[in-house]
């Protein structure tokens, strides 16, 4: 089955195609990143308007570079939530008209089961249950993946995400938008133990994260800094920073794994790409879990990720009708349309 999959939920506007959940036929991303780092992050207005103008032009390339025609694509898949409302609504408004013109099913895919579903397609082996840390710059989510359309949220973010908060420390010491690159590069010369960084434990949920604490303690250390007339030490601050934001993630991990009894770990979103996290992550591979940690290519919005998600959508009967709307938020946990 080869479904034309859309994703337009923030700054990247990707359409792809795949077959049967697992193979990708094309894959192409506009990517906006370099028109909203003037602005230090995403202006939701420029993001809508350049989807639009994106659009259809990467569907008709998708189909070139495929060596398919219209008539060989049997669904379309499309994130319709969570993500900027505006942005989200170009991608479903494409889907719906190409779904009614083409007379094929309709396939709304929620994002963060998208970025999971990116595991699909890095490790064809795969297959739920699992555990899966969601770590992106929008979502920070501990998820028990028991089949592919059926998940339970273990704990989650009660704050500010962790992509958000690598983003805002890195603004602050100068590196553009988005950051959590350049910090995580500039952390590799750096000493962690140099600076005194919060470890959160937010609420009675032993699972829940919070990060806007942690966030707010760096950014504070850089001004009180700066006032005084010294500069922070970059690479250790960053390198710090990295540890922090790693400390409030892996022992919830260690903890989820142990709990379930699960003996596989996959990581999904951008934050993924993360040095400290990929190596702490990849640790749990000497106590014999089976870790799962996608090419960044996969670890960031992508399209592919939809049509993998969607191919396992269709199969549990998860489509939508014309009157299929995109939601700013709503909960992965696949309430019926
Ligand atoms: O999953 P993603 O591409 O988009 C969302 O759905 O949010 O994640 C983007 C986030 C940004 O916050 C970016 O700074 C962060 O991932 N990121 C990183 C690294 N590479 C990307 N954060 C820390 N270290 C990295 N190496
Ligand atoms: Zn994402």
């Amino acid at each position: 089955m080869n479904i034309l999959a859309v994703e337009s939920s923030c700054d990247e506007t990707a359409v792809a195609i795949v077959r049967d959940g697992r193979e990708v036929l094309t894959d192409c991303i506009a990517s906006q990143v370099d028109l909203h780092r003037i602005y230090g992050g995403v202006v939701p207005e420029i993001a809508s308007r350049k989807h639009m103008e994106a659009i259809y032009g990467l569907a008709d390339q998708v189909l070139k570079e495929a060596n398919l025609t219209r008539k060989d694509i049997d669904a379309i898949a499309v994130t319709y939530a969570p993500g900027l409302i505006g942005a989200v609504l170009v991608g479903v408004n494409f889907a719906k008209a190409a779904a009614l013109a083409l007379n094929k099913p309709l396939i709304p895919v929620h994002h963060i089961r998208g970025h999971i579903a990116a595991n699909y397609l890095a490790y064809p082996e795969l297959k739920p249950p699992f555990l899966c840390l969601v770590v992106s710059g929008g979502h920070t989510l501990l998820v028990d993946v028991q089949d592919y359309t059926k998940t339970e949220i273990l704990g989650t973010s009660l704050d500010d995400a962790a992509g958000e908060c690598f983003d805002k420390v890195a603004r602050v010491l100068g590196m553009p938008y988005p950051g959590g690159a350049a910090l995580d590069k500039a952390a590799a010369n750096g000493d962690e133990t140099s600076y005194d960084l919060p470890r959160s434990k937010p609420g009675e949920n032993p699972y829940n994260m919070s990060f806007s604490g942690l966030k707010t303690a760096a950014l504070n250390l850089i001004h009180n800094t700066r006032q005084i007339g010294d500069e922070v030490d970059i690479p250790d601050l960053c390198a710090s920073f990295s540890a922090a934001v790693s400390d409030n993630l892996i022992p919830r991990v260690k903890m989820a794994l142990e709990q379930t009894g699960y003996k596989k770990l996959a990581v999904a979103g951008g934050v993924a790409a993360n040095s400290r996290i990929r190596r702490e992550i990849l640790a749990f591979a000497h106590e014999g879990v089976e870790v799962f940690l996608p090419p960044l290519s996969l670890c960031g919005d992508n399209a592919a990720m939809i049509g993998a998600q969607g191919y396992y959508e269709y199969l549990a009967g998860n489509t939508a009708g014309m009157e299929l709307n995109a939601y700013a938020t709503k909960s992965i946990l696949g309430e019926s349309m």
